[in-house]
C-alpha cells in the first residue's frame, strides 16, 4: 500500500457491502498486504471489473485493514484491488463489531436461516437494545459515505442484511440517486421474521423499501420478503404481484411520502470462463496430484463438499449420511472417499467455534469406525485454498451440497462446470440453486441423514452416461446468468 491522500471519487455506480474484494493481513515487519475477500457476494461483484468505473464501498474488518485505510485515507490503491476503486470506510472498530458479530452474524443471519434452538433463544434484551444502536451507526455510516461520494442521478447498489437501513437512511439524505437493494441470503418467512421486536422488523423492511428496487436470489426469497412487509407494517403497506407485471411493495407509514419499490429477482450464476481457465492451471494440477495420493485407489470413487464451516452449511448431518451410507451399503467401503473441505468462518463466534470442532471430531470418528490400512474415508481439509478447491471440483464423482437453507449456493453451480468428468449433484431442496437446478439434481431434504445417505448411493450408483449428461446440463442451468450480466442486469432495471 502506497502513503498518499484521500481523494473524493464522484461516482455514477456505486456499490456497497460488508466485505470488500479484498482485505489486509499485517505482516511482522507491520505491512499490510492484500488478499482477496471471499464468499458468494464477493465472487459476484468482482465480475464489475474497472471498466464499469464504479466505486465499491466496504468496510474495514480487522487490523490490517484499518492500516490500508490509515495510509491510503480510505481509497486503496487500485494495485491492490486488480483496478476496481474501492473506498473502505474505518468505521471504530467495537460499534463494527456489534454491528457485524451482534446484529448481522448473530440475528439477521440466524432469522433468515432459521438456525435458533427456540426454547432458549433468541433473547431481545439491553445487550441486544446496544448492538442495534451499534448496527443503526454503521448502516448511518455508510449512508453518509455513499452520500458523499456519489454524483447527482448516480446507481447506489447496497449488499446484504448488513446494510438493510443503508437505503433508507440515504434517500433521506439524497433522493436523487436510485437505490437498490440486493439480498444475498433467504429471507425469512413472515411467521420466523415476527420474532424480532416489531419496532425492528418494521425499521428493516423500511430500511430495504427505501430503496427502488430490491433484489433477490429467487422468487421463494422475494415473496418472503414481501409477506414480511405486509405482516410487520400493516395497514402502511400493499404489496403485489401481478401476473405480467414487475412485483412492488407500496410503503406509506404515516410520517413519509408513499413510496414504491420495485422486487427483482436476479439468480446469480457460476462465471464458466473464468473457472474453466483457472481449473487448468499448473497449481490445480498439483493439487489434484496430492488429492489422488489421498483417495488412494484409481478406481475409488469422490463425493467432495467444499464449503465455509457455516451453521447453514449442515456439514455435520452430511457427515452423519455419509457415515449411514458406509454403514447401510458395506459395498461402498473401500471404493469411495469423502473430501471434505471446511473453511472456518466467523470464529469470533463460540457457536461457530464449537461447529468447527464438531465437525473435525465426527470426520476422525469416522475415519477411526471405517478406515483400513490403505483407506481413509473422510479426507477432512480446513485451510481455505482456492485451487485445491477446484482440484476437488475436478475430481468430483459426486457433490454434496445440503444445506438448511441457503440463498444460492454458488458451490453447486460450480462443480458441474468444472468437474473432468462430470458429476451428480445431491443437493438440498431448501437451497435457492434448487430452483434452477432441480430436474437434474438429487433433491433432499437436509435434515433427513438416512434419505441423504440413499441419495449419495444413488448418485454414487449413476451411470457414467446419466452421469455426463445429467452434469452438462446442470452446467448450462448453472451459467445461464454469469456475474458480470447479473450486475449489469441489476443497472439496468434500475434505470428503467
Ligand atoms: O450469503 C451472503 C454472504 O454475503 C456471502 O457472500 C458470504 O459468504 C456471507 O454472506 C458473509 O460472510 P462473511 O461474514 O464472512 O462476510
Amino acid at each position: 500500500v502506497s502513503e498518499r491522500s484521500a481523494v473524493q471519487p464522484g461516482a455514477e455506480v456505486l456499490v456497497a457491502s460488508n466485505r470488500g474484494p479484498v482485505s489486509y493481513v499485517l505482516g511482522e515487519d507491520g505491512e499490510p498486504t492484500a488478499r482477496r475477500g471471499g464468499g458468494g457476494l464477493v465472487s459476484g461483484l468482482s465480475a464489475i471489473g474497472p471498466e464499469t468505473d464504479a466505486v465499491w464501498v466496504c468496510s474495514a474488518l480487522g487490523d490490517g485493514d484499518r492500516e490500508a485505510v490509515r495510509r491510503t485515507g480510505g481509497l486503496l490503491d487500485t494495485a491492490d484491488t486488480g483496478g476496481q476503486r474501492v473506498r473502505m470506510l474505518d468505521i471504530a472498530a467495537d460499534v463494527h463489531a456489534a454491528a457485524y458479530n451482534g446484529i448481522a452474524n448473530s440475528v439477521l443471519w440466524f432469522v433468515h436461516h432459521m438456525l435458533y434452538q427456540t426454547p432458549v433463544e433468541p433473547v431481545f434484551d439491553a445487550d441486544f437494545r446496544g448492538q442495534w444502536a451499534a448496527y443503526e451507526a454503521y448502516n448511518a455510516a455508510f449512508a453518509g459515505a455513499l452520500a458523499d461520494c456519489a454524483s447527482p442521478g448516480a446507481a447506489v447498489l447496497v449488499q446484504d442484511y448488513h446494510l438493510a437501513l443503508v437505503p433508507g437512511l440515504l434517500r433521506e439524505v439524497r433522493p436523487d440517486v436510485r437505490i437498490a437493494h440486493f439480498s444475498h441470503t433467504p429471507w425469512a418467512p413472515p411467521e420466523y421474521f415476527a420474532m424480532l421486536p416489531d419496532d425492528v422488523q418494521r425499521q428493516l423492511v423500511l430500511g430495504i423499501l427505501g430503496a427502488d428496487r430490491a433484489n433477490f436470489l429467487t422468487q421463494r426469497w422475494a415473496r418472503a420478503f414481501m409477506a414480511c412487509c405486509e405482516r410487520a407494517l400493516g395497514g402502511d403497506c400493499t404489496a403485489h404481484w401481478p401476473r405480467h407485471d414487475v412485483p412492488s411493495v407500496i410503503a406509506m407509514p404515516p410520517d413519509r411520502k408513499a413510496h414504491r419499490t420495485r422486487i427483482g429477482v436476479h439468480g446469480l450464476g457460476a462465471d464458466a470462463e473464468f473457472l474453466r481457465e483457472r481449473s487448468r492451471r499448473a497449481d490445480v494440477e498439483e493439487r489434484m496430484a496430492v488429492l489422488r495420493e489421498q483417495i488412494g485407489g484409481a478406481d475409488r470413487k469422490t463425493i467432495v463438499r467444499v464449503d465455509r464451516t457455516e451453521l447453514s452449511k449442515n456439514i455435520v448431518r452430511g457427515l452423519l449420511a455419509y457415515r449411514r451410507l458406509l454403514a447401510d451399503r458395506p459395498e461402498w467401503r473401500e471404493r469411495v472417499v469423502h473430501l471434505a473441505f471446511a473453511y472456518p468462518s466467523r470464529q469470533d463466534l463460540p457457536v461457530y467455534r464449537d461447529y468447527t470442532a464438531q465437525v473435525g471430531r465426527l470426520a476422525d470418528e469416522i475415519n477411526a469406525e471405517f478406515g483400513t490400512a490403505d483407506w481413509q474415508p473422510v479426507v477432512l481439509h480446513v485451510k481455505d485454498d482456492f485451487a485445491r478447491s477446484l482440484a476437488a471440483y475436478r475430481l468430483a464423482d459426486v457433490a454434496l451440497v445440503n444445506p438448511i437453507r441457503d440463498g444460492m449456493n454458488l458451490v453447486a453451480k460450480e462443480v458441474p462446470v468444472v468437474s473432468d468428468a462430470g458429476c451428480a449433484l445431491v443437493l438440498s431442496r431448501e437451497a435457492g440453486a434448487w430452483e434452477e437446478l432441480g430436474e437434474d439434481a438429487l433433491g433432499v431434504n437436509p435434515y433427513d441423514v438416512v434419505a441423504t445417505a440413499e441419495a449419495l448411493h444413488t448418485a454414487l450408483s449413476m451411470p457414467a452416461g446419466e452421469r455426463a449428461e445429467r452434469s452438462a446440463r446442470l452446467a448450462a442451468a448453472a451459467t445461464a446468468l454469469p456475474p458480470a450480466r447479473w450486475f449489469l442486469e441489476q443497472l439496468r432495471a434500475l434505470a428503467e
